[in-house]
């Protein structure tokens, strides 16, 4: 599974891109307020720092409008993708800018039909908001699981699925056991997934055995 990260904070994002662990980034328009950064500069700043894709939400709600800024924003860097909300419009949108040879994220889909449409329209990632689901009571997860049968049912269906609004570590697992191709996690979950208490322990009770052996590696 790829993992992207969900800010549009340069400094979270170098130090997760220094682990070489981190696959992409993805941002939206509440995200990039977050920021306080001028929209374009903060992308092209981040699509430096990472090679893999950097999602940069356009805000026209006609298609038109959105495939004019998604233009604008696909010249920013080769690794943009675009991200396109799931209405007619976005879809439309995603035809034609995928046709057009440029990385499309279809976001906020809370069901699997739209996730479905979404693929016909040959969007090269899906993103189901679990964490938004579950906030209103509908299992989030089942909507990875329901979309990867589906996929997994048309060979000829290739958009990623990008297990979106993740909130915490379960969300993590269990996005991968379903199946999800990518997760896109907040700062602060990502850097958690490596922590156990054990680990720590652990590390401590064999510095302790080594220290009484007296001896040296290098
Ligand atoms: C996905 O691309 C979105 O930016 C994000 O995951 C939304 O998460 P939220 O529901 O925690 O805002």
């Amino acid at each position: 599974m790829k993992f992207f990260v969900d800010t549009a904070d340069i400094a979270d994002i170098s130090e997760l891109a220094d682990t070489g662990l981190l696959d992409g980034v993805t941002t939206n328009p509440s995200l990039i307020a977050k920021s306080r950064r001028d929209f374009i500069e903060v992308v092209t700043d981040i699509c430096k720092i990472v090679e893999g894709p950097v999602s940069a939400e356009v805000t026209a709600l006609d298609a038109a409008g959105m495939i004019a800024e998604g233009r604008k924003l696909a010249k920013i860097a080769r690794n943009i993708a675009v991200k396109v909300p799931l209405t007619w419009d976005g879809l439309r949108a995603c035809k034609t800018l995928t046709g057009e040879g440029t990385m499309v994220n279809v976001t906020l889909c809370f069901s699997a039909n739209q996730a479905l449409l979404a693929a016909k329209a040959g969007a090269t990632f899906i993103s189901p908001f679990i964490g938004r689901l579950d906030d209103i009571n509908i299992d989030g997860m089942e909507l990875i699981h329901e979309i990867r049968t589906i996929y997994d049912n048309y060979p000829a269906l290739t958009t990623e699925i990008l297990a979106a609004s993740i909130r915490n570590a379960n969300h993590v697992k269990d996005a991968a056991i379903a199946g999800a191709d990518v997760a896109t996690v907040p700062p602060a979950v990502l850097k958690g997934l490596v922590q156990h208490p054990l680990t720590d322990k652990g590390i401590e009770l064999f510095l302790a055995d080594w220290k009484k052996t007296g001896q040296k590696i290098l």
